[in-house]
């Protein structure tokens, strides 16, 4: 495979292996050791490095970075984030001025994240450094550098033109190209963000030998809206995700705003979410919830599913060898929808539990209900016996406790290093009793109850 992309302002053409990381090749082969590997499975942020392509500069891990993935696109390591002269971009000098690194290993990750957020605007640095792990210094002092160098204007050399590159045959751009490619090779492995594939490589240490990538199929990286819904391409990041529904689905959102890290978000699509059928991913108990119509393409036939019906068994999924996930429609406004997710650690972490209910009540009477959750068992689904509970009982403190004795009957979690079955269903019931809390006015989140 060929491909070509623009490194520290540069053009390369590497003929890659299409599962070569970018990470590899980068201390490997072009010598730059400057980008650190930490974890090699997209959880430390000490490979991070700045991409840019026609939809502006983001930041991402390049230890789950494969190199044709970046075909027509420009990468910046921490050795092109200084000046040709050696000059320190601004948020290098900041990180000295404020101490913003001991040891310093988890220093170039945090550059490149930083460098990523100065250029394009961006001041929430929790946000932008919750993927950037360091053990030694501690956050303040690199909080303290980022909002320093927030006023310095952006060094010219920071500006990167991706390249004008030919269409690629391991990444189609059409959705006829690439569905009856996939038809004709269904064992082949689709590619997205590779946020999990990449594992299946660093980790699983597996040969891909037939792959295709999805990112440059226009089609799926589409977001369209009627005045009832909005439909995401299966490519859709994560992070356009959020940026669209923020607005539409706050509680949805928020939730997806502690889905990985915003490196893990720029990479990770929609359509991998749902597509890998994980009984733990976040994005289908929320599209669940709000009753989700998933569509799919198998050669020149296409199909629309309730998506709760995908999720068949533990690593089974209502999709044909061969078969595509092409996107997904979801109603714009789901106002009485709360999505909540409970892991260890607050940001970027894999859900134990992730519990989204859709509870609509008139005149005091529970008139619907849908209520799905990811951890409970080894698909997610819906909680009937608990909505059958609920349905046409008063809106009451009792009707909840009843009904969240059910959720024994719809779920047998499992006991696994992230939470004990006991705390599983504990939380389920808990939730519930969160809900109905939270839509009667009282605050529950964690970062708005205030002593
Ligand atoms: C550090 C880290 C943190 C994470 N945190 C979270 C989290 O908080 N919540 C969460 O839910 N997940 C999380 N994940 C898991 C992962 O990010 C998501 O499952 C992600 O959405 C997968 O999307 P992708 O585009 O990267 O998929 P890929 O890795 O590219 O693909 C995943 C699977 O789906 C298949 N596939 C992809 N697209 C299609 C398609 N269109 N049609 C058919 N098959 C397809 C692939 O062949 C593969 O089998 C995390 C992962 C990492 C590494
Ligand atoms: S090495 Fe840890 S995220 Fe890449
Ligand atoms: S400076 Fe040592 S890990 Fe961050």
């Amino acid at each position: 495979m060929n491909v070509t992309f623009l490194l520290n302002g540069e053009t390369v053409q590497v003929e890659a292996v299409p599962t070569r990381t970018l990470l590899d090749w980068l201390r490997e082969d072009a010598g730059l050791c400057g980008t650190k590997e930490g974890c090699n499975e997209g959880d430390c942020g000490a490979c991070t490095v700045m991409v840019t392509d026609a939809d502006g500069a983001k930041a991402l891990n390049a230890c789950i970075l494969f190199l044709p993935q970046l075909h027509g696109k420009a990468v910046r390591t921490v050795e092109g984030v200084a000046g040709p002269d050696g000059a320190l971009h601004p948020v290098q000098q900041a990180m000295v001025d404020h101490h913003g690194s001991q040891c310093g290993f988890c220093t170039p990750g945090f550059i490149a994240s930083m460098a990523t957020a100065h250029l394009t605007g961006a001041t929430n640095h929790d946000d932008a450094l919750a993927g950037n792990l360091c053990r030694c210094t501690g956050y303040a002092p690199i909080i303290r550098a980022a909002e320093a160098a927030e006023s310095a204007p952006v060094p010219e050399w920071m500006h990167d033109t991706p390249p004008t590159v030919e269409a690629a045959p391991f990444a189609p751009a059409t959705l006829d190209e690439l569905a009856a490619w996939y038809w004709a090779h269904p064992d082949a492995t689709l590619v997205a963000g590779a946020t999990d594939v990449g594992l299946w490589v660093t980790k699983q240490l597996r040969n891909l030998p037939d792959v295709a990538f999805l990112n440059r199929c226009a089609e799926l990286r589409a977001i369209t809206q009627t005045d009832e819904t909005i439909h995401f391409g299966a490519a859709v990041t994560m992070t356009e995700v959020l940026e669209d529904l923020r607005g539409l689905q706050p509680s949805y959102a928020e939730m997806i705003r502690r889905y990985g890290s915003q490196q893990v978000r720029n990479a990770a699509t929609i359509g991998g979410n749902i597509a890998n059928g994980s009984p733990i991913g976040d994005n289908p108990p929320a599209l669940i919830a709000m009753g989700a119509t998933l569509h799919l393409r198998h050669g020149e036939t296409t199909r629309d599913i309730p998506i709760e019906d995908f999720f068949v068994d533990y690593g089974k999924q209502d999709r044909a060898a061969g078969e595509l996930v092409t996107g997904v429609t979801l109603p714009k406004s789901v106002p009485d929808l709360r999505c909540y997710k409970i892991s260890k650690r607050f940001d970027q972490d894999i859900s134990a539990v992730c519990g989204c209910f859709n509870i609509t009540v008139n005149d005091g009477k529970v008139t619907a209900a849908r209520i799905a959750f990811g951890g409970m068992a080894g698909t997610p689904h819906r909680a009937t016996n608990v909505e059958n509970a609920l349905i046409d009982q008063p809106w009451t403190d009792q009707t909840i406790t009843a009904a969240a004795a059910m959720f024994a009957t719809d779920y047998t979690p499992m006991t696994d290093m992230r939470a004990s079955a006991a705390y599983r269903l504990e939380i389920a019931q808990n939730l519930l009793h969160r809900y109905f809390a939270e839509l009667s006015g009282q605050t529950t989140s964690v970062l708005g109850v205030r002593s």
